[in-house]
C-alpha cells in the first residue's frame, strides 16, 4: 500500500480524506490536522484493531507476540463468572474502579499538567508491593522518579522503573518483566514506528493505545495509562481515547488548591457516577475518606452568601458547600460568573428567581463557587444555589445547619430528588438540623435527630428559610 495523506480532528479524532475548515463530526473550526499514514498500518488509524483477539486468555505476558488472537468461540462456553479484580491497595482508586482494577484492562487517568497523575500513578505500586509493576515512563527519567518515589516513602522492591517512549520496545520489555501490573506514563510522550507522525499526534495516539489495549487483553495484565487534557479538555488525547480504553478516571480542581478529586467518567466494569477525593500534601496524594466533612467549612454563624448542598455521587451522598456574591453591576450590563457550574443553569435559576418570585436581579453581578474545587451537575443542588444567591442578595445568613437538595423546574417549582433516604440520614449523621426537599418527595419516615422541611415552590422556600427576616 502506499503511503497516504489523510486530515485528523484534534477535537474528536475523526479521519478525513482531505481538508476542511470545519470538522463535520464535532463542529470545531481549524482543527484538521494532516498525518501521514506509514504503509505499514493499514489505515494507520488503529481503530478497534485486534480488540476482540484473545479476550479472556490466561494471565501472563511471557513469550506474548502481538497479533496472536484465538480463534472465536460459542458465547456458551465462555466463562462468565466474575471478572478477576485485582486491589490496588487503595481504598478510593480501589472504590472508583468498582472495586479493584480488573484483570487485562486499560485504564486511563486523564487531566491537566500539574494535577496529581503521575503522584497517584507511583503511590499505588509504592503502596501494594505484592503485585509485581512495570512502571513505564516517558517523561521523567528514572532518577527523577526515584526522587519522588523517595519523597512519597512506600516499598519499592517489587516496583521496575523503564524510561523508554518508543512503544514497540515497552511491548517487548514488558513480556520478558512479566508484571502484575503495568504503568505507562504518559500517552502523548509514547510512539509507535508503525505510523509516521510526531509522539502526540492523534495517529500515534490511537495506535499506541490500540498497541496496549490488545497487550492487556491478550495477556490479561491490566493497565494504567495516563494523559494529558489542556484546561479546555478537548486537545488531541483523551477525548479521543474514551472510546478506545475500557475505563476513564478524570482528575480534577484546582492544580493550585489542596484538594483533587478523581472521577470515575467511564467504566466497562463499575459505575460511572463515583467520585474520590485526595488531599495534596508533600507526601504525595492522601485519600480523603469522608469528603462532606472537609467540604462544609466551619465558620462562625453569621455568613451571608453560602447555603449547602446534599449530592448524591454514585451510592453515596455527599455535602459541600455553594458559595455566591450578589453586587450591583458596575458596568452597564450585568456578569454572571460560575465556577463548578454550569453558567447556563445559573442564568435559568436567576430568571426563575426574578419571573417567579419578583426579586429584580437583572442589574445584579452574581458569582457562584463550588467549595473544593467540584464540578457540580446534579440539578439536586438547584435548591443550594438559588438560597446562596438570595442570602447574599439580602445580606441575610442562611443558618450553617440547614441543607437543600432539590432541582428547580421553569416555573418555579421545586422537583424532588432521588435516594432522599440516603441524603436525610447523611445530613443527620454530620449534625444538620433542617434539610430542605421538594413537598413531593417520597421518603421513610423516622430519621431522627432532623427535621424535615418541604417547600413546593421557590415562594415557600423563601417564606421557609428568610421568614420573619424581613424580606
Ligand atoms: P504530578 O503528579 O507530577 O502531576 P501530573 O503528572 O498530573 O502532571 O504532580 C505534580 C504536583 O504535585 C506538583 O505541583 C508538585 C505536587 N506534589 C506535592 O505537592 N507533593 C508530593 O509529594 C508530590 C510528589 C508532588
Ligand atoms: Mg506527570
Amino acid at each position: 500500500m502506499k503511503e497516504k495523506i489523510v486530515w485528523f480532528c484534534s477535537n474528536c479524532g475523526n479521519e478525513y480524506p482531505k481538508w476542511m475548515g470545519r470538522c463535520p463530526a464535532c463542529g470545531e473550526w481549524n482543527t484538521l490536522t494532516e498525518q501521514k499514514i506509514g504503509p505499514s498500518t493499514g489505515s494507520g488509524t488503529g481503530r478497534g484493531s485486534g480488540t476482540g483477539k484473545g479476550l479472556g486468555a490466561g494471565r501472563g505476558a511471557r513469550g506474548y507476540v502481538p497479533g496472536e488472537g484465538r480463534a472465536p468461540r460459542r458465547l456458551s462456553e465462555i466463562d462468565s463468572t466474575n471478572e478477576a479484580r485485582v486491589s490496588l491497595h487503595n481504598e478510593e482508586v480501589d472504590r472508583i474502579l468498582g472495586g479493584g482494577i480488573v484483570e487485562g484492562s486499560l485504564v486511563l487517568i486523564g487531566g491537566e499538567p500539574g494535577i496529581g497523575k503521575s503522584t497517584l500513578s507511583l503511590q499505588i505500586p509504592l503502596g501494594c508491593p505484592t503485585l509485581k509493576t512495570l512502571y513505564v515512563t516517558g517523561e521523567e527519567s528514572e532518577r527523577q522518579v526515584k526522587m519522588r518515589a523517595d519523597r512519597l516513602g512506600g516499598d519499592a522492591s517489587n516496583c521496575v522503573i523503564y524510561s523508554e517512549t518508543l512503544i514497540e520496545n515497552i511491548i517487548s520489555q514488558a513480556s520478558e518483566t512479566d508484571p502484575d501490573l503495568m504503568i505507562v506514563d504518559s500517552v502523548q510522550t509514547m510512539y509507535t514506528e508503525t505510523v509516521d507522525s510526531t509522539p502526540g499526534s492523534v495517529s500515534q495516539i490511537k495506535e499506541v493505545a490500540a498497541i496496549l489495549l490488545r497487550f492487556a487483553k491478550e495477556t490479561g495484565i491490566p493497565v494504567i495509562l495516563i494523559g494529558h487534557i489542556t484546561k479546555e479538555g478537548s486537545i488531541a488525547g483523551p477525548k479521543i481515547l474514551e472510546h478506545i480504553v475500557d475505563v476513564v478516571l478524570q482528575f480534577e480542581g484546582d492544580n493550585k488548591g489542596a484538594y483533587r478529586i478523581l472521577r470515575s467518567i467511564k467504566n466497562r466494569f463499575g459505575s460511572t457516577s463515583e467520585l474520590a477525593v485526595f488531599e495534596m500534601t508533600g507526601k504525595g496524594l492522601r485519600q480523603v475518606a469522608n469528603p462532606s466533612e472537609l467540604l462544609v467549612p466551619m465558620h462562625e454563624e453569621g455568613l451571608s452568601g453560602a447555603a449547602v448542598a446534599v449530592m448524591l455521587d454514585g451510592a453515596r451522598p455527599f455535602l459541600f458547600e455553594v458559595q455566591a456574591l450578589v453586587s450591583s453591576a458596575v458596568y452597564g450590563t450585568a456578569q454572571r460568573s460560575a465556577t463548578g457550574f454550569d453558567t447556563r443553569r445559573l442564568n435559568m435559576l436567576l430568571a426563575v428567581l426574578e419571573r417567579r418570585a419578583g426579586f429584580k436581579l437583572a442589574q445584579k453581578d452574581v458569582f457562584l463557587n463550588m467549595a473544593g474545587g467540584l464540578r457540580i451537575s446534579d440539578p439536586a443542588c438547584d435548591m443550594a444555589v438559588v438560597s446562596a444567591v438570595l442570602s447574599s442578595n439580602f445580606d441575610f445568613p442562611v443558618p450553617s445547619d440547614y441543607c437543600f437538595a432539590g432541582e428547580i423546574g421553569l416555573s418555579g417549582e421545586i422537583r424532588p430528588v432521588a435516594q432522599a433516604d440516603r441524603r436525610i440520614s447523611e445530613a443527620a449523621r454530620l449534625g444538620f438540623k433542617k434539610i430542605f426537599l421538594s413537598s413531593f418527595t417520597s421518603f421513610e419516615a423516622g430519621t431522627k435527630g432532623i427535621e424535615i422541611v418541604k417547600v413546593a415552590d421557590v415562594p415557600a422556600l423563601v417564606r421557609a428559610l428568610f421568614q420573619g427576616g424581613g424580606i
